[in-house]
């Protein structure tokens, strides 16, 4: 096999050589004779010319026997053989020949040709190969009165014929150099940069085959190898995952236990949607593109959204639609914006809308922003309500029902899931186009009291938009109270608390607290036997140290971030010991950057980080690692791993993603989450360390007591946050509200 590369390859280059050799040798062969002819040309002409000159007046005076001495005067050196001189009537006066024998003598046959040469106006010249003699012969024309007289002289020109063989010579030889020398370099190049990465890639291959993690093998098969490496990576997370949840649905067959998979999932939204489509809309794209220098790359937003929804869209298939924002999402798309995702593995579509920036920064930064953001969660941020984003806001629901009705034309009874805050009036659109179709909307953050959403100038379009809807769901069933006491304040509705439903002008919506999950798959995606070293993860950093703790978040107000770095400080305050032994590392990604609020939030963090690490840092070693920038999930994953702890400490929260991912990925079962109980995952991951992130001397404490805590008590806690995670995964949460969907009939009640 490696032999017959090795033949095709040595052939195509040594064809490719000798061609080249050829050609090169052809064209500097001709342009050396070119050069040397002309040379002696040349010669010829300045002897013949100097002759003429001399011979002349004997002519003119009709003093032959002048003539003829002359001729036989010149001097015949080194290459001139012979000089001849015509009458004009073509007789030969004169002639003069080398005496050297070992020159060739000017063949007869030769001589009587010049003849042919001889014009009376101007000089002529010719080459001649005779029996190997390579011979140029110059006729020159000399006047006089008596008629036209002619010079002819004979020079050897076998030098030209020498130099042309030494050059093809010397390529010959060129050429069996350069085949040597490709005998032995093809073989190795080909051991080298084919055989042997094969033979890497080949056994880390079957590694993979037989259950490692391919992000835990060392990558040395090289570039060439990188696509197909890449690739094969994809295929064994595919396959993991799926071994993940066949294993699962094997356990579950045996255990009866209710545990949802992708592909049960599947099964029963195929069961549940039968042919109907599936629609989801959000703002935020699951993918978006961006131009690196020429380079287009694929991104995925920092979103607990679009953590959520991704695997259900890829369970489920439907069109998923949203705002287009990436610089290059319009090249990537077709012209109706229309984009199958995930890139390598495609599954859904994505439909990007295009909204224009006006309207963009009204809708999104201003009035879901600004306004909605800070008026649900208790952050004590304070709404920013302005007319002009308000309308906005409208004009930017409308056009994405525009789109949305668009998409649905031609389906009957589709399904709508609308998500989030930035949506609240699409419900209302949509059922007043299309009543046909079943209408949810899920609100990803909390719902306040109502005292706290009165200041809204306009709750009560907001209420009524979302109670277009078929169901309104919420994190948990406190932000399910807010809400049915805000409606009761606000509109008149007959609510109903024992079913917990609000029916106005005929359309009745069911508010039900489904909580959001993670793709919950075992952390074996990143399986590894032991946690990544400390040291290779911050060696880019120039920290040492023993343990580090993890925050990942977007550098949000609400996130409590400043609390965070507060809490590390007073840790070490506390606890002196742990300096230069315990190191915070902060993954934020920027957010929302047009809005001065988080603009001087993110001063705010810097200033604190400033602060804390100037107070602590000693050389190799500093209490804060704040990294600002946008992470994907594989750079993330290691610094989850290697953990000691994971804060998560926002002010307030609907679930908190990054909690259940932190959880998620530790399939060593070591660890410890340290839990804000102003999020939704509090409720649910009670073994984590539960804590108000306004304490921070509780938050101090905290995080000396994750990392002192027994490997034994961090594995029971693990486990148990770990079995609430696979029974309530993303799957069980869109089931339950595809199971919902599905059960309702327009028009009555659920
Ligand atoms: C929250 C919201 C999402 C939003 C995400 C990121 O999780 O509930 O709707 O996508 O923040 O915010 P961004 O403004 O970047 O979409």
């Amino acid at each position: 096999m490696v032999f017959r590369l090795f033949i095709r390859f040595f052939v195509s280059l040594f064809i490719a050589v000798f061609l080249t050799a050829c050609a090169l040798s052809v064209w500097q062969a001709g342009r050396e004779e070119k050069r040397l002819k002309s040379e002696i040309e040349r010669r010829s002409f300045d002897l013949t010319e100097d002759i003429s000159q001399k011979v002349r007046p004997f002519l003119a005076k009709g003093d032959m026997q002048g003539a003829e001495d002359l001729i036989h005067s010149v001097p015949l050196t080194d290459d001139f053989l012979r000089v001849e001189l015509y009458d004009p009537q073509g007789m030969r006066l004169a002639v003069s020949e080398h005496e050297n024998t070992d020159l060739p003598k000017v063949p007869a046959t030769i001589q009587n040709t010049t003849k042919d040469l001889i014009r009376e106006d101007s000089w002529t010249s010719r080459f001649f190969s005779e029996s190997k003699n390579f011979l140029h012969v110059c006729a020159m024309p000399v006047a006089s009165e008596s008629g036209t007289y002619v010079l002819c002289l004979y020079q050897n020109a076998s030098s030209v014929s020498e130099e042309v063989r030494k050059i093809w010579m010397q390529h010959f030889l060129r050429l069996l150099i350069q085949t040597s020398v490709l005998l032995v370099i093809t073989p190795l190049v080909i051991y080298l940069n084919v055989k042997r990465p094969m033979n890497r890639i080949a056994e880390w291959t079957k590694q993979i085959r037989m259950g490692q993690n391919p992000d835990s093998l060392p990558k040395k098969h090289g570039k060439i190898f990188e696509p197909l490496a890449d690739e094969i990576t994809k295929m064994a997370r595919s396959l993991e995952v799926a071994r993940f949840s066949a294993e699962e649905e094997a356990r579950l067959r045996l255990s009866m236990e209710p545990v949802w998979t992708a592909e049960r999932l599947k099964a029963f939204a195929r069961r549940r949607l039968k042919e109907r489509p599936f629609f989801v809309v959000s703002n935020r794209e699951p993918y978006t593109h961006i131009r690196k220098g020429k380079d287009i790359q694929c991104q995925v937003p920092a979103s607990g959204l679009v953590t959520a929804l991704e695997p259900v869209l890829k369970a489920c298939g439907g069109i998923w639609i949203a705002q287009a924002t990436g610089d290059a999402d319009k090249e990537t798309a077709d012209p109706q914006g229309r984009i199958m995702v995930p890139p390598d593995e495609p599954q859904y579509v994505l439909k990007r809308v295009w909204i224009d920036k006006e309207t963009e920064m009204g809708y999104y930064f201003g009035f879901s922003n600004e306004g909605l953001w800070p008026l649900c969660h208790v952050a004590h941020t304070r709404p920013i309500f302005r007319e002009s984003d308000w309308e906005n806001y409208m004009k930017a629901n409308r056009i994405f029902a525009d789109a949305l009705l668009e998409e649905m034309e031609g389906t009957e009874e589709p399904f709508v899931w609308v998500q989030d805050y930035h949506f609240a009036l699409l419900p209302k659109m949509i059922k007043a186009k299309r009543p046909d179709a079943r209408v949810a909307i899920f609100w990803h953050i909390p719902w306040t009291n109502p005292e706290s959403f009165g200041i809204c100038p306009w709750q009560r379009e907001l209420l009524e938009g979302m109670l277009g809807a078929d169901i309104i769901g919420f994190h948990t069933q406190y932000h399910c109270n807010n809400f049915m006491e805000t409606v009761d304040r606000v509109l008149e509705a007959r609510l109903d608390y024992e079913r917990f439903t609000v029916n106005r002008e005929g359309q009745t919506t069911l508010v039900k607290p489904f909580p959001i999950s993670i793709a919950f798959n075992g952390g074996d995606e990143n399986k590894a036997s032991n946690s990544p070293a400390i040291d290779a993860i911050l060696k880019n950093y120039g920290i040492q140290t023993e343990y580090i703790g993890v925050g990942v978040d977007r550098l949000d107000y609400t996130k409590g971030i400043l609390e965070r770095f507060r809490g590390v400080e007073m840790f070490l305050d506390k606890n002196p010991e742990y300096v230069g032994k315990f190191t915070f590392v902060e993954l934020g990604a920027p957010t929302r950057t047009l809005i001065p609020r988080y603009q001087d939030f993110m001063v705010e963090l810097l200033r604190e980080c400033d602060r804390i690490n100037a107070r602590w840092k000693i050389k190799n070693w500093k209490p804060i690692l704040f990294l600002e920038k946008h992470h994907s999930h594989e750079e993330i994953f290691p610094f989850y791993k290697a953990a000691k702890l994971c804060l998560v400490t926002s002010l307030h929260d609907g679930m908190n993603l990054v909690a259940k991912e932190f959880v998620s990925s530790r399939n060593d079962e070591q660890g410890v989450l340290i839990l804000s109980q102003f999020t939704g995952a509090a409720r649910e991951l009670a073994d984590s360390l539960v804590i108000n992130p306004y304490d921070i001397g509780q938050t101090a404490d905290s995080i000396r007591r994750a990392i002192e805590m027994p490997a034994d008590e961090q594995r029971a806690r693990m486990k148990r946050m770990r079995r609430t995670l696979r029974e309530w995964n993303v799957y069980r949460w869109a089931a339950d509200v595809i199971h919902d969907m599905t059960e309702i009939r327009p028009g009555a009640f659920v």
